[in-house]
């Protein structure tokens, strides 16, 4: 077996975005696409000899390939030690988890998470640090540097190895640990949960669908829900990953999980259902009848999560991406905790989960997780409700009102007008950036103008600034629209917009969401001459 040094030079646009490098499988698998991007890598971080590294990914179409030229590039780079999920499959906590388990210094995550799989959709490669989260910018940009000049890889003339038997096998002097996906990670959660709470659930009757959208947590769902917990045989819908995802969208919101709420919305729908995305970090939580928006569902599991044993001395404090509706900042003061408001990305909260600033965490991106890991977790969010539920006997309609009728309801809802022209969509954003100083006091229909900013982060614990994460128009009464640009699309741009606003207890607490919104987004629509500059006068989607 022989070290070889190859040539390359270097492609245009390695840049990694919000959650590593996506791009179309078929950018992806151009020759020497992958070595030069995981050279860099290794490059960035000092290199990899002597090291351990975690390598998995969410099975999606050429994901097993790409990982077999990772594992020969680790070995030709000297690191001793590649633990790998069986059949290369490993849902991102589960990454997260074992890298932390087991001590090793990073881990490189295949996924392009919530975004259809196969030939000709996306793709996506991300490196993790050794507190097992996402890499922060400072090691994303020094990758990004690294593609620029890069002028050799290094790999092995060896063939591929077989990822399918569990075990321990060489590839030149690297050791490579074939190690079940599942194991360390349903050990995890029966530490976090009461998991004889959970039989007792299921065995009363208490029904539930999760729908793993044909991605990498149907093995974890059906281990942990039906297996361990008791669940009827079925409860795990789509439970077979598949690398084009059945042709699906793993995206588990309303629109590409219709079928699941349509189910949960009818006379004789389960109690709860919950689904979970590609690379399974995100989640969405429904109970009878009922759709909890991921703000609330945050704000909820940080009033309750006392209620289950990992739990039970309570929480740190709690951090939301600022899009997040203020909805936890609510219970934080209630609890007198601390919360942050940080940019979009989790890796925003590494910094305040390792120095225990925080023990939970959560994004209107369907992302919810806590200081277990350092990555977001779906099945985590869906046994964290159940525990709750368990312990409070209630519908997960009666909890959300409960919790409204105590805190106040924060209404919201995300816009997202996708493929628009890129130069538009950063046009409106380059615009409505240089208005912003001169809309306070300005009224445009039924909204007045408080304040209007850029969103800057100022990170606490290492005292790095980030700029630039979005911009912040707050009116009136307390409503709020922010207005960003997607990091995680493929193709053209797309735009969110993020509207809330707040309800007191004693106010109306059930008017249709998207009617209690209709003010603010009219309000930002003319501010912002949506319609003009893309063309639309409708989302796409709407969460
Ligand atoms: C990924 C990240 C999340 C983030 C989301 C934002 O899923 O892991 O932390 O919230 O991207 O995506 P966007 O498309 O809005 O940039
Ligand atoms: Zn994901």
């Amino acid at each position: 077996m022989t070290i070889l040094t190859q040539t390359c030079t270097p492609f245009e646009g390695q840049k990694p975005g919000t959650s590593g490098l996506r791009k179309k499988t078929r950018i992806y698998m151009q020759p020497g696409y992958v070595e030069c991007f995981v050279q860099s890598i290794f490059n960035a971080i000092g290199g990899v000899a002597g090291k351990a590294l975690v390598i998995g990914g969410d099975g999606r179409y050429f994901n097993a390939e790409a990982i077999q030229t990772i594992l020969r590039m680790a070995s030709a780079n000297g690191a001793a030690l590649a633990i790998v999920g069986q059949s290369g499959l490993l849902s991102t906590p589960a990454a997260s988890n074992l890298i932390r388990q087991r001590g090793a210094d990073g881990g490189l995550i295949l996924s392009a998470s919530h975004n259809p799989g196969g030939i000709d959709e996306d793709f996506g490669l991300k490196y993790n640090i050794s507190n097992g989260g996402p890499a922060p910018e400072a090691i994303t940009d020094a990758i990004y540097e690294q593609t620029k000049t890069l002028s050799s890889f290094k790999t092995l003339d060896t063939a591929d190895i077989d990822l399918d038997q569990i075990g321990t096998v060489s590839l030149g002097e690297m050791a490579v640990e074939i190690v079940d996906p599942v194991d360390d990670y349903a050990a995890l959660m029966e530490d976090l949960f009461d998991f004889a709470a959970l039989r007792a659930l299921f065995a009363s009757g208490f029904t539930m669908k999760f729908d793993a959208m044909h991605a990498v947590t149907g093995p974890y769902a059906k281990t942990i829900l039906e297996d361990t917990l008791g669940a009827p045989a079925g409860t795990v819908l789509n439970g077979v990953p598949s690398v084009d995802f059945g042709k699906g969208h793993p995206d588990p919101n309303p629109i590409w999980a219709k079928p699941l709420v349509d189910l949960v919305m009818s006379d004789d729908g389960p109690d709860f259902a919950a689904a979970s995305d590609g690379d399974g970090d995100r989640n969405m939580i429904l109970g009878k009848g009922v759709y909890v928006t991921p703000s609330d569902s945050l704000a909820v599991l940080a009033a309750n999560a006392h209620l289950a044993p990992g739990y039970e001395r309570g929480i740190a404090g709690v951090a939301r991406s600022m899009p997040t509706s203020g909805a936890c900042d609510r219970v934080a003061e209630a609890l007198a905790v601390e919360c942050f408001e940080t940019p979009t990305g989790w890796k925003f909260f590494g910094n305040l989960l390792d120095a225990g600033r925080v023990t939970l965490c959560g994004e209107e991106s369907a992302g919810t997780g806590s200081d277990h890991v350092r990555e977001k977790d779906g099945l985590w969010a869906v046994l964290l409700w159940l525990n709750i539920l368990a312990v409070r006997k209630m519908s997960v309609k009666e909890i959300l009102q409960d919790h409204w009728q105590t805190y106040g309801r924060n209404y919201y809802s995300r816009h997202d007008y996708e493929a628009v022209d890129a130069a538009a969509a950063n046009g409106l954003i380059a615009e409505l950036t240089v208005k912003l100083e001169s809309l306070a006091g300005q009224t445009f229909g039924a909204c007045t103008v408080t304040m209007a900013d850029t969103f800057s982060y100022h990170d606490p614990v290492d005292g790095s600034v980030s700029h630039n994460q979005g911009l912040r128009i707050n009116f009136e009464g307390g409503g709020r629209a922010v207005l960003r640009l997607s990091g995680t699309g493929t193709e053209g741009a797309t735009l969110r917009v993020y509207l809330e606003r707040y309800e007191a207890p004693e106010g109306d607490l059930n008017i249709e969401t998207q009617a209690a919104l209709k003010d603010i987004a009219e309000a930002t629509a003319l501010i912002s001459g949506l319609t003009e500059r893309t063309g639309r006068t409708a989302p796409d989607v709407m969460t």
